[in-house]
């Protein structure tokens, strides 16, 4: 696969399509010539999206992702498509407001559509990804630092970036699939999901922009697609302070 524009017959399936950065890269892949089939929840979102394909399911409801595993099956073989990408992008975030009232509920929540509900999309997908295929998992530059509230997302978040390297090391140990693995870490992509926020976002970016970042290196098959790149490069310059000290950093931050 090239940076150049794609041929129709290469098709790429993007999770979460309905909103923020996923819509963005629905639109971004499209006028790059792909196939683009757009996963979402809410069907009359996906149907007023200009895609070749959408496909409606609940990512946390396993019977939900097997049938439309089987529908992409068939899509692809009726119109002698390759799956070149899957973008498993569709997340939430929440925050525990009051650690001495910690929200199991809410916890768990998080944890089950950001890292198990990946593993329902995996176990559907990858088999029906083509050979030198690429996988994006959407993991988040929080990773590179504990931050407050951020218990249950940056938890889900840690994992997929596990996921990510692990499930890298058992596909290069099945060479004849090349099938490569991205984890994409965006620093803040103003979204609905980011509209919500009450606290400072610096450096955000548009979800425009991130899609186009995102699309640059899953052609490229990066492993850790990052940005923006002074962001990212701030939090990783950060992660090697002392814990004692980023702790005294952060939880002052958290108390403004
Ligand atoms: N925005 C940022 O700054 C940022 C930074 C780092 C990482 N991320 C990650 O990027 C991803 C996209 O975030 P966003 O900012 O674009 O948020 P967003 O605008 O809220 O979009 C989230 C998407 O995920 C879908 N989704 C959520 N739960 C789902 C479920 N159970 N089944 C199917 N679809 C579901 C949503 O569908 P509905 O419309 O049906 O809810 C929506 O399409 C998330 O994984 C997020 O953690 C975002």
């Amino acid at each position: 696969m090239n940076t150049q524009r794609a041929a129709s017959s290469q098709a790429v399936l993007i999770t979460g399509a309905t909103s923020g950065i996923g819509l963005a890269c629905v639109n971004y892949y499209t006028s790059q010539g792909f196939h683009v089939i757009a996963c979402g929840r809410n069907e009359s979102i996906l149907n007023q999206l200009n895609t070749h394909h959408f496909l409606t399911f609940d990512i946390t409801e396993p019977q939900q992702v097997t049938a439309a595993s089987a529908a992409l099956k068939q899509h692809l073989v009726q119109h002698d498509l390759s799956l070149v990408q899957v973008i498993l992008n569709a997340g939430t975030c929440e925050y525990i407001e009051n650690v001495f009232e910690f929200d199991s509920s809410l916890f768990s929540r998080v944890i089950t559509t950001n890292l198990i509900a990946i593993g329902y999309c995996i176990e559907a997908f990858l088999p029906l990804m083509a050979t030198g295929g690429q996988l994006g998992l959407m993991s988040s530059s929080a990773t590179y630092l504990p931050f407050p509230r951020a218990e249950a997302y940056g938890a889900s978040k840690a994992a997929i970036s596990y996921l990510g390297r692990s499930l890298r090391l058992d596909l290069a140990a099945k060479p004849k699939k090349q099938i490569g693995v991205s984890v994409i870490c965006p620093g803040f992509v103003k979204t609905p999901l980011t509209d919500k926020n009450d606290f400072a976002m610096p450096m955000r970016v548009s979800s425009e922009q991130a899609a186009q970042r995102i699309f640059e290196g899953m052609v490229k098959r990066q492993f850790e697609i990052h940005f923006p790149r002074r962001f990212t490069f701030i939090l990783k310059c950060l992660s090697w302070l002392p814990e004692k000290l980023l702790i005294k950093i952060l939880a002052e931050k958290s108390t403004k």
